[in-house]
């Protein structure tokens, strides 16, 4: 907890540690109360470090019982304690150094070191949990070779869980029993990982490229059996993907998830034992909708991609962060892209970058991927180190194309394999293996900020001439007033009136090539210059989106609706739609404000009815096509002053006048995509799922009494949760007797299922009635709703805050001081959970005068309060700054 000011970290002050822990060997002796943890740590001073100074190992939150130097028990002269070290002034060159220390897993509500879930024993190390569990260099520089010893009450734990090889087992008197595991690859200690309980397990193998057999282990709470299928499926494709495309293939002979419901965040990687939020492990088709079994594919491979990308080169310092996690979450993915519909993914992709990171970049927690300071590291699994870091890799994979970037990462493994890496060593590897200078993308590492490009073409007809004057600015973050220019790579495409697409011949070249090239914007203005266009092209521009920038150029309603019917690049064909809908919301939302007149979008109902018949194209892309923009991304293109009333008015009046006059199309859809036969979660089945969800959707908002029928139809007769979800939804947004009944029907069926009952919460934080809040805040006093279980409290209370934008932001004030009451009350159980609660705030000042100051009095509140956390205080300090 906060005393005074918290002094950030700084990258700047990063030194080589002065130790090294060759070999650890751990005895657990299991209790929920008082669980018994003695180590034996293998040092030596580091050769690379000055020669001098104490020893000082990181501890917290435990009590120590024994200190002891190569065998002898020190007096407590010998050593110091405080609240988070242990310093020994002196130590010989080379030592053993073993204490022994007591925790209370059962009392352990920050779901960070050793804890336990539903009665299971589990750990979070990732990032400084480890030093929780105990004393220990926690840095993930200090890589070790682990022994872990389990011992406990057979009644209390049947299973006893560590990373790597179990190399002896064995029964002890009083009903005890042991495990002892081996890792024989030397690994940080947020990678360790110890897993206790009574659970089930799930079976399979894997015969890897070079002929070893892998065994695979699902372990579950009992009863949870049935539900494990799709996991282990997605883990089997997820490591002969990686051999395929990467050439990486698994090391131990055993590699084992565990499935646990009190979990912070998606899921860990630790060595050989990944530990689950059980969300993203368990699925049946009555439990779970298409976007679970998409998430948990993605998540399973994530996290084994994290084998080589994380744990064999792992990363030099926290800052390092991305190295792993961009790097990461772009080899997912790409395994998402070729498992499913590539165009399908990377809309997904942009949407989350555009909800989630864009704000975060534009506001006070603005930072760099790589950043250069922190308070509290936990702050930093943001939207902008994953997922703009995925974004950085992908503009280099973009520019070096599949096979210099491959070469390149072979020589990034070949360099680096069980060292603990830089964002410079990554760089300079791809570089050097994928024959490309990158040191001008250093800038995109260290430079926060949404950098907006601005492109201003002109067609010459005398000469035959386009040009593409392009330049960019980066606006000021906290921290960084001056920005410099950054390599932008920009695929561009012209279209004829015809919708072909011309040859692309730019100044300097003596013959046209591809129709679909990438320049290269690296100054803060440039002109590209085309030749032989003998007609005005349509510019197809930021293709695929190959930079995590804000691009606006002269273009205008007419071209977007053209890219809607003939881009051949689906993203920009995507992206043209949702800028023709916002830009059509926007003025509406306006002529609101001003009482002028609204425009119906019957341009854009047209294009939506082409869509819809188009047999070609795929379903799920043709359901992103005809989504309008969500109520936050409206927000979010208005920036400042932004009515969150009128945005929701005009979207759902567009959404209604679309319905209306196209109701027999939506409505033939609706019978003409029914998939027939079982589940299967399959994209295809998915995405006709989603398209027909999608018209369902259109067909309630339309007046006809009919669209609500066939919601509680398919609530009703629904054979998977996909369509029972998406039935539902529409219902509880619907001021009628038909929600509760559907609610209560739900509820009755779903109650005693710990995952699926999350749904229903969800659900109900979302709707945008007007008793919303009230709601929730009598769901937080139902038997199942707990503040320490942080799946709950994100289904309700995280869902209203960041997913409910009209009732969030209601005009009273009522849903921010709600929220501000609520992290106050979580920081005491769980600062992570409740740092990331209070991240909803983070755009306060893109709202009128009267929001602005109750948000910035709710953040005051919070920062003032006595006691709070330092993941709290960093994130309400910073928004207010
Ligand atoms: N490294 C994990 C991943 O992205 C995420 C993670 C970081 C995490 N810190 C955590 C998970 C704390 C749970 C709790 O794959
Ligand atoms: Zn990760």
């Amino acid at each position: 907890m906060k005393t005074e000011e918290p002094r950030p970290v700084l990258l700047s002050e990063y030194r080589p540690p002065a130790f090294l822990v060759d070999k650890i060997s751990l005895e657990v002796s299991l209790d929920p109360d008082k669980t018994e943890v003695r180590s034996f740590l293998h040092m030596r001073r580091n050769p690379d470090a000055p020669r001098e100074g104490p020893l000082v190992l990181d501890g917290e939150h435990f009590e120590l019982k024994e200190v002891r130097l190569d065998d002898e028990r020190l007096g407590e002269n010998r050593y110091q304690v405080d609240d988070t070290s242990l310093t020994i002034a002196t130590v010989p060159d080379e030592f053993v150094l073993s204490t022994l220390t007591t925790c209370a897993p059962a009392a352990n509500t920050a779901l960070t070191g050793l804890y336990q879930s539903n009665g299971i024993f589990c750990t979070q190390c990732e990032a400084e949990g480890f030093r929780r569990i105990t004393y220990y260099l926690d840095r993930p520089d200090v890589m070790a070779e682990f022994r872990t010893r389990i011992v406990a009450d057979k009644s209390l734990a049947s299973v006893l869980l560590s990373n790597g090889n179990c190399v002896a087992e064995g029964t002890l008197e009083d009903g005890r029993h042991f495990a002892e595991w081996h890792d024989p690859f030397k690994k940080p200690a947020y990678l360790f990982a110890l897993v206790a309980g009574d659970l089930a397990v799930v079976e399979d193998s894997f015969h890897t490229m070079s002929g070893r057999d892998i065994a695979l282990r699902i372990f579950v709470e009992p009863g949870n059996e049935d539900r494990c299928a799709y996991a282990m499926d997605a883990l089997k494709r997820s490591m002969k993907w990686d051999e395929e495309v990467f050439g990486r293939e698994y090391d131990l002979d055993i590699f084992m998830i565990v499935a646990v419901s009190a979990f912070n965040m998606g899921a860990m990687e630790n060595k050989g034992l990944n530990v689950f939020n059980d969300k993203y492990v368990l699925a049946r088709p009555d439990t779970a909708t298409d976007a679970d079994y998409a998430a948990i594919e993605s998540i399973v491979a994530h996290e084994y991609f994290h084998n080589w990308t994380g744990n064999r080169i792992t990363c030099r310092d926290w800052f390092q962060l991305c190295l792993k996690e961009g790097l990461t979450v772009f080899r997912d993915q790409e395994f998402t892209s070729d498992q499913r519909s590539r165009a399908v993914k990377r809309i997904a992709d942009v949407r989350l970058l555009r909800t989630h990171q864009f704000p975060e970049d534009g506001g006070p927690l603005s930072h760099p991927v790589r950043p250069n300071a922190y308070i509290e590291i936990n702050n930093f699994y943001t939207a902008t180190v994953y997922e703009k870091g995925a974004e950085l890799v992908r503009m280099i994979h973009t520019l070096l194309g599949a096979e210099r970037f491959r070469k390149g990462m072979d020589l990034y493994f070949e360099r680096h394999d069980g060292e603990a890496a830089t964002v410079e060593d990554f760089l300079s590897a791809i570089g050097d293996g994928g024959d490309e200078d990158l040191s001008g993308f250093k800038n995109w590492y260290s430079q926060a900020g949404t950098p907006e490009v601005l492109v201003t073409t002109q067609w010459d007809q005398a000469s035959a001439t386009y040009t593409a004057k392009m330049s960019q600015i980066c606006p000021p973050t906290p921290g960084q007033p001056n920005k410099t220019t950054l390599p932008i790579p920009i695929e561009l495409g012209l279209l004829c009136a015809d919708g072909t697409e011309i040859p692309l011949q730019l100044d300097g070249e003596d013959s046209p090539g591809a129709t679909s090239r990438i320049v290269m914007l690296d100054q803060r203005e440039q002109v590209f210059r085309f030749h032989n266009v003998t007609q005005k092209p349509v510019p197809s521009l930021l293709r695929g989106f190959t930079a995590p920038v804000k691009l606006s150029a002269n273009q205008s309603e007419r071209d977007w609706t053209f890219l809607m019917a003939h881009d051949s690049d689906p993203f920009n064909r995507w992206e043209a739609g949702q800028k023709y809908a916002s830009t059509i919301l926007i003025s509406n939302a306006e002529a609101l404000q001003k009482g002028g007149k609204a425009r119906q979008g019957n341009v854009f109902s047209d294009i939506i009815e082409k869509l819809l018949a188009d047999e070609n194209l795929e379903p799920e892309f043709v359901a992103q096509m005809i989504t309008l923009p969500a109520e936050q991304t409206l927000a979010q293109t208005v920036g400042s002053n932004v009515d969150v009333e009128a945005i929701h008015a005009v979207r759902n009046d567009l959404r209604s006048a679309i319905a209306e006059r196209l109701w027999e199309t939506f409505r033939a859809a609706y019978d003409r995509l029914l998939v027939p036969g079982p589940y299967s979660p399959d994209a295809e089945s998915a995405g006709r799922r989603t398209l027909r969800n999608t018209c369902l959707s259109y067909l309630v908002a339309s007046s006809r009494p009919e669209g609500l029928r066939l919601a509680v139809e398919q609530f009703q007769a629904a054979d998977n949760m996909t369509d029972e979800i998406a039935a539902l939804a529409l219902l509880a947004d619907h001021d009628g007797p038909e929600r509760e009944t559907a609610l209560e029907a739900f509820h009755e069926r779903w109650k005693t299922d710990n995952i699926v009952i999350d749904k229903w919460f969800a659900i109900q934080a979302v709707s945008t009635l007007p008793g919303t809040l009230e709601n929730v805040k009598r769901l937080t006093e139902h038997p199942v709703f707990s503040l320490s279980n942080p799946n709950k409290v994100r289904a309700l209370i995280g869902s209203f805050a960041n997913a409910n934008q009209l009732r969030f932001h209601a005009a009273d004030g009522s849903g921010y001081s709600y929220i501000g009451d609520n992290v106050l009350e979580l920081d005491r159980l769980n600062p992570q959970v409740a740092a990331r609660l209070l991240g909803a705030f983070k755009s306060w000042r893109q709202f009128d005068s009267a929001r602005q100051d109750q948000m910035k009095a709710v953040l005051e509140k919070i920062v003032n309060a006595p006691g709070i956390s330092q993941d709290v205080y960093e994130i309400a300090s910073k928004s207010l700054s």
